[in-house]
């Protein structure tokens, strides 16, 4: 059969397809039989709605349609026709169909309800459902908007490498990357593994960041972006934390922390703008779900937060309301000390109930590359915390100073030599720059109101949790 029609262009443009013969081509999502004939639901993956299909029973081959279950692949012809039903449009009256793969009772998406624990162990079907199909839309729409943002100002996209042989972050969250045999390992003198005999003769790992390397394209194409997989060996079974996760980080040369700052707001409000006006069936399904931690006021808040200022406030700042707040936390909130997810959490969902941007963190809990400030205590770093997620960006002024550079991270204990052409960059030309990185599944969170970080993501990675 041919003349196949998407049921999103069937149904953006359902006026114009009545009396018009067309065939569609999905999955079943219910048949439910009367006397006289078959609704038939399909959805083709295309947009949120299914189509109802009418099927007369005297059809050619009713027989095979009225007994297909939920789940079969199909192919039907029809007439497109006004639809009596509420909240559809059109339907269509069946003329001809085949089934194109059947499926047994086994199939586990039945049309009773299940929990996302146990889609999460059927991540190769669940797509099929009208929940995972609203999340993997936004999600590709939101890296669509990513590309056209960073496009639209000037930014060229840079794939950074995956396998590297440095720390970006110098916190030693790396999975190491190996063709040794594990039980032939060879050894050197001192009996410790000759890494020389290796792949790339060296220890190599996969990378926790691009950023550096996006500091050597941004200090010669000024302005640009990577997009791609991140990899964290850390040990965080949370519903915020996977081991591999997509990040975009930009980096600006001749640029400030205010000026990143700036860019990742606007970042922030152009997905969201790109969500609420692509994606209006997809939210507006989401925000009806018992699955997510939102209800429909996540469209006004969306709005709201897409059409405001976002609140700028310091480290010093936020422990100081942190401290006056009078709630009881269990982490303490004394000067110097990581602000905790219940912190970040206090800011943004209580205390100002926005996202806010932190500036200005103490130099000991943030990474080696962030430029100190004249107080010598504080790095020109920013998180952006949203609510109900914490921190969706991590981002800094970097030290483009190479002696401040080196004794950072000696100070730190770090070995420089790997680093070697990250330090070059402040010998040859260096300049102010600023990046941020924002993870990619945080911000479908967010923008979702999905509250576990292994629903926005095809196939999670977690520790012991490898399937697919
Ligand atoms: O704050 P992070 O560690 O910053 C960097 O990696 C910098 N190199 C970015 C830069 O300045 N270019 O990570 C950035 C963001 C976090 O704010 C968080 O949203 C996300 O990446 N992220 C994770 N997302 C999911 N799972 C994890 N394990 C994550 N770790 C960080
Ligand atoms: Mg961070």
């Amino acid at each position: 059969m041919s003349g196949r029609v998407l049921l999103k262009e069937l149904f953006n443009n359902a006026q114009s397809y009545i009396d018009q013969e067309v065939v569609v081509k999905g999955w079943v999502r219910s048949v439910r039989n009367s006397k006289a004939f078959s609704f038939i639901v399909v959805n083709d993956g295309t947009c949120q709605d299914s189509l109802q299909i009418v099927a007369d029973a005297n059809l050619p081959n009713y027989s095979a349609l009225s007994s297909m279950l939920t789940g079969a692949s199909v192919s039907i012809s029809g007439k497109v026709v006004p639809s009596q039903g509420k909240g559809q449009t059109i339907e269509l009256q069946a003329i001809n169909g085949e089934v194109i793969g059947n499926v047994d009772d086994s199939y586990p998406l039945q049309k009773k309800g299940t929990s996302l624990e146990h889609l999460r162990d059927i991540a190769h079907l669940r797509v099929r459902t009208n929940l995972f199909g609203a999340i993997f839309r936004v999600r590709h729409a939101l890296a669509q908007a990513t590309h056209r943002f960073f496009d639209e100002k000037g930014f060229f996209y840079l794939n950074s490498p995956i396998i590297t042989a440095v720390d970006g972050e110098g916190a030693g969250e790396m999975f190491k990357v190996s063709t040794l045999d594990p039980n032939k390992l060879p050894k050197n003198d001192k009996g410790e593994v000759d890494f020389t005999k290796d792949y790339y003769g060296k220890e190599v790992s996969l990378a926790v960041t691009g950023q550096l390397e996006a500091e050597c394209h941004a200090l010669g194409l000024g302005a640009v972006y990577t997009f791609g997989p991140t990899f964290r060996s850390e040990n965080s079974n949370t519903k915020r934390h996977l081991s591999e996760f997509w990040m975009i980080e930009p980096e600006v040369s001749f640029a400030t922390l205010e000026d990143v700052a700036d860019l990742a707001a606007d970042y922030v409000k152009y997905m969201i703008d790109y969500a609420l006006t692509n994606c209006q069936k997809e939210l507006d399904f989401l925000f009806n779900m018992p699955f997510t931690d939102v209800d429909k006021t996540h469209f006004e808040t969306l709005k709201h937060v897409r059409d405001s200022k976002f609140i700028k406030i310091t480290y010093t700042e936020a422990v100081e309301i942190l401290n006056n707040c009078g709630e009881k936390f269990e982490f303490p909130t004394a000067w110097g000390n990581e602000l905790q997810t219940e912190h970040e959490k206090y800011l943004t969902d209580k205390h100002f109930k926005a996202p806010v941007i932190v500036t200005d963190y103490p130099k000991d809990v943030k990474a080696f590359y962030m430029k100190l400030n004249d107080d010598g205590k504080t790095v020109r770093a920013m998180d952006v915390l949203v609510p109900g997620i914490g921190e969706l960006i991590g981002g800094s002024q970097r030290e483009e100073d190479l002696t401040k550079l080196e004794n950072r991270m000696d100070q730190m204990g770090m070995d420089k030599s790997g680093y070697w052409w990250y330090l070059e960059l402040r010998k040859f030309g260096s300049v102010p720059h600023a990046g941020f990185g924002l993870g990619f599944e945080r911000a479908i969170m967010y923008i979702t109101g999905m509250s576990n970080i292994r629903d926005v993501i095809a196939f999670p990675r977690t520790p012991n949790n490898c399937d697919f």
